[in-house]
């Protein structure tokens, strides 16, 4: 595995989703909840969520593309995969495992808005806001990290690190020449 140091242990993630999931069931209630996934980070942070919701919950997926790859995200993105079907009238959350420039979540936020569903949130397990290049806040957050390049808990480095159970900086030395 990539040389690392733990940022948030397994223990602080279990408490943090568990604090999200109350926000969720207060701010809800009893009404049905459609929860966009966004592959592939968002999947563990999905799974561990939802069992601790309350109200009758619907699950989708979306994947996204972005041009470009190693440790910087890129500008340009484009809808790869979805099993979105209808949103129309529909309590909407976005999950993300992490909220960076905030591209793919502004992206993918316009798109479902055209979906016409009744509401529509932002849930991100982490949130690096010195990266941001659009202004978007998410409605519920874990935690906020520093400018680190993070795997871990469904995070990845060229694809590996996801089954990490906590969440790690990748030692620069993994990804810089
Ligand atoms: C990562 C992450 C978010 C996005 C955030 O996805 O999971 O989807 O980047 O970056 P942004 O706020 O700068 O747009 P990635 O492209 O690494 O795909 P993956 O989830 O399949 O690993």
């Amino acid at each position: 595995m990539y040389k690392h140091k733990v940022l948030i242990t397994e223990d602080q993630i279990i408490r943090r989703v568990e604090e999200l999931a109350l926000e969720l069931n207060k701010q809800y209630g009893e009404k049905t909840l459609d929860v966009v996934c966004v592959l592939k980070g968002a999947t563990i942070f999905m799974a561990d969520l939802i069992r601790k919701l309350n109200m009758p919950v619907r699950t989708h997926f979306v994947q996204v593309s972005t041009y470009g790859t190693g440790s910087e995200s890129s500008g340009t993105v484009s809808l790869h995969f979805s099993t979105v079907a209808d949103l129309l009238d529909r309590d909407v959350i976005l999950l993300e495992d992490i909220l960076d420039t905030g591209i793919t979540l502004d992206y993918l936020l316009k798109h479902l808005k055209e979906k016409k569903p009744r509401s529509i949130q932002v849930c991100v397990l982490l949130d690096k806001p010195t990266k941001r290049k659009v202004n978007l806040q998410p409605h519920f957050r874990g935690f906020e990290i520093p400018d680190e390049f993070v795997i871990g808990y469904g995070l990845d480095y060229q694809e590996l690190g996801r089954n990490l159970r906590f969440i790690a900086a990748l030692d620069p030395s993994e990804y810089k020449p």
